[in-house]
């Protein structure tokens, strides 16, 4: 059976493309969510992509992750910074947890310095844009391969 990962976005994530260009890039999430299907294709593995502004809905399938999927990566956008309910969901799983920001939260300002996600999260990439979506499937490949 393929493994899945499942890849979850948060709040005004749909608006890539659009949304600030000069901070998140053109790409759309649609574009990104191709690129993940590529990669994971390319790496034997599948992948749910989802995105939602509402936090519950993310802690939801966060706890449906828990027991479906091989990992997790997640850009919980806004909510990376203030959701201990996304955290406490997080730490109930087992699996292997990424955290991807498409920009660089640390040149940014300071209420974007805090994640409550890292603190769950295996290993956090930001600042590379969507490669960041790709480079976090191939962490997991390369983790699962090793059995760890
Ligand atoms: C973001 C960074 C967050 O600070 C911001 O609220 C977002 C997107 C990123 O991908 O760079 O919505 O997670």
């Amino acid at each position: 059976m393929t493994k899945t990962v499942a890849i979850l976005n948060g709040p005004n994530l749909n608006l890539l493309g659009t949304r600030e260009p000069e901070i998140y890039g053109s790409e759309t999430l649609s574009d990104i969510q191709q690129l993940c299907a590529q990669k994971a294709d390319a790496l034997g593995l599948s992948v749910v992509f989802k995105q939602s502004n509402i936090e519950g809905e993310l802690v939801t399938w966060i706890q449906e992750a828990k027991d479906n999927a091989v990992g997790i990566i997640i850009n919980a956008a806004a909510y990376t910074h203030t959701s201990v309910a996304i955290l406490d969901a997080l730490n109930t799983c087992d699996c292997r947890i990424i955290e991807v920001h498409l920009s660089n939260i640390h040149q940014r300002e300071s209420f974007r310095h805090k994640s409550y996600v890292s603190r769950a999260a295996d290993g956090m990439i930001c600042g590379l844009g969507s490669i960041g979506y790709t480079l976090a499937l191939d962490a997991i490949a390369a983790r699962l391969t090793r059995g760890d």
